[in-house]
């Protein structure tokens, strides 16, 4: 979706200046009412009237979900429906505590079972949304019995052998498949629609990456201890004011500290003394889908206050200069990537419920002569995690790639 694409009168060589008059919406028009403006929603809609949520064009296909009852799965069946995908049987399955439990899908009233031996067979996808210790045991077994897995869990994204995709940047891996696909955890995934076309023109060399993550990055659990602790919080207001933690020591299950009212620069547990895994994962992701192993990235992974949409503040130096005009124009026509411009900003609240990888502030980074600095909000339990599986079934079904290379006739 354009949000903002004035005709390109500049060559590569236009000033910063110019650039940042266009940055800021100047020559966009968007301050004359001409640029598309209007919130993450409207632009949404433009685009489902555009041209409509792709559906399937292949054969039907049988489908597995198993995590059907958390946040993920949940939003997986509800993609699925609304993307009209091909689906001739579905079975769900969760732990043994949501065993019986109805799910709605289509007009159909479906039950959620628990993994069992040969509970796989007959399907050709499973769709996998746990946790990455769980995925490990039942990936392997599902694709044993027939099944072509696409993984949501960090179990098998570093594994060599196995693609790990984003549906609008590197399809192509998904030729080589070998059973199990993986998908980028929610945080790379919103940052890759953006930064790869910008890498193919530019080059990327070095990322310093702030992220602010919401709770349902860490599932129903996350959701829970926010609502709790704001509930419990909010009786004495007066407290939140003076500070100190001490005073402050609402029940905690998920987080180091109290997440209701406050900032945790802490996402998953430290794989060393100065890095978290979540900053571990943004670095090794990122270079395995650019398939750039020299990529630099700094990050900072945060925790915020928020129920749905992960944000990144971004600066990216690349070897070739950025001249704000063309990152501008490029990332209009960038697949999966919604642009704003000039004063309109993409927030958590504006994206929950949209598609895309929201993009605003593009700006020039005037401390380094080329470089860029971009802001990027995502709803992470669609594009980050379930839109996205849906987008690669779509794709290594429309492919013929279903069945594992070397299997297909
Ligand atoms: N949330 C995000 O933004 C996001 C983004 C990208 C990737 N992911 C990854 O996606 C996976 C699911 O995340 P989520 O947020 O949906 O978590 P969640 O809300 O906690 O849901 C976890 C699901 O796993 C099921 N489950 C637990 N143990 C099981 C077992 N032994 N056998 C079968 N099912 C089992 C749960 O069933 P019950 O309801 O019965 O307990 C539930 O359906 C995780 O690996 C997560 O890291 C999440």
């Amino acid at each position: 979706m354009r949000a903002d694409s004035p005709p390109h009168d500049q060559d590569d060589g236009s000033d910063d200046e110019l650039a940042l008059a266009r940055a800021t919406g100047v020559l966009a028009g968007t301050l004359e009412g001409e640029g598309p403006g209007g919130s993450p929603a409207e632009h949404e809609k433009e685009r489902d009237r555009d041209s409509g949520h792709p559906a399937a064009e292949s054969a039907e296909i049988s489908v597995g979900i198993v995590g059907a009852t958390g946040l993920v799965g949940q939003e997986m069946l509800r993609i699925l429906e609304e993307r009209n995908f091909p689906v001739s049987e579905l079975r769900l399955f969760a732990s043994e505590r949501s065993k019986g439990k109805p799910v709605r899908f289509r007009d159909e009233t479906l039950v959620v079972g628990v993994v069992e031996e040969g509970c796989f067979e007959g399907l050709d996808l499973v769709l996998m949304e746990v946790e990455s210790d769980v995925s490990r045991e039942l990936a392997p077994a599902a694709v044993a019995e027939g099944a072509t897995v696409i993984d949501n869990s960090s179990a098998w994204r570093m594994e060599r052998g196995v693609p790990l995709v984003v549906a609008e940047v590197n399809p192509e891996e998904l030729a080589r498949h070998k059973g199990i696909v993986a998908n980028p955890n929610c945080t790379t995934m919103a940052l890759m629609p953006v930064l790869a076309p910008l890498h193919r023109r530019f080059g990327a060399r070095r990322l310093v990456v702030t992220t602010l993550q919401s709770v349902s990055g860490s599932g129903q659990a996350g959701i829970a201890e926010l609502e709790r602790q704001a509930n419990e919080l909010m009786i004495r207001p007066s407290t939140l004011r003076r500070a100190g933690t001490s005073e402050i020591s609402p029940k905690r299950d998920v987080y180091p500290k109290p997440i209701a009212f406050n900032v945790v620069p802490q996402c998953d547990a430290f794989v060393d003394p100065v890095t978290t895994k979540e900053e571990k994962k943004l670095l090794e992701e990122s270079r395995k889908i650019l398939s750039h192993p020299g990529l630099k990235v700094m990050a900072t992974c945060v925790r915020v206050p928020v129920f749905v949409g992960h944000c990144l503040s971004v600066v990216a130096e690349f070897d070739q200069p950025a001249h704000v005009e063309e990152v501008l124009d490029i990332l209009a026509e960038a697949p999966g990537v919604e642009l704003l411009v000039g004063e309109e900003y993409p927030t958590p609240l504006d994206v929950a419920g949209t598609d895309g990888s929201w993009v605003g502030r593009v700006r020039p980074d005037p401390t380094n002569d080329g470089g860029v600095a971009f802001w990027v909000a995502s709803d992470n339990l669609r594009k980050g995690a379930a839109l996205n599986c849906v987008q690669v079934a779509e794709i290594l079904s429309s492919q013929g790639w279903l069945r594992p290379a070397g299997q297909r006739t």
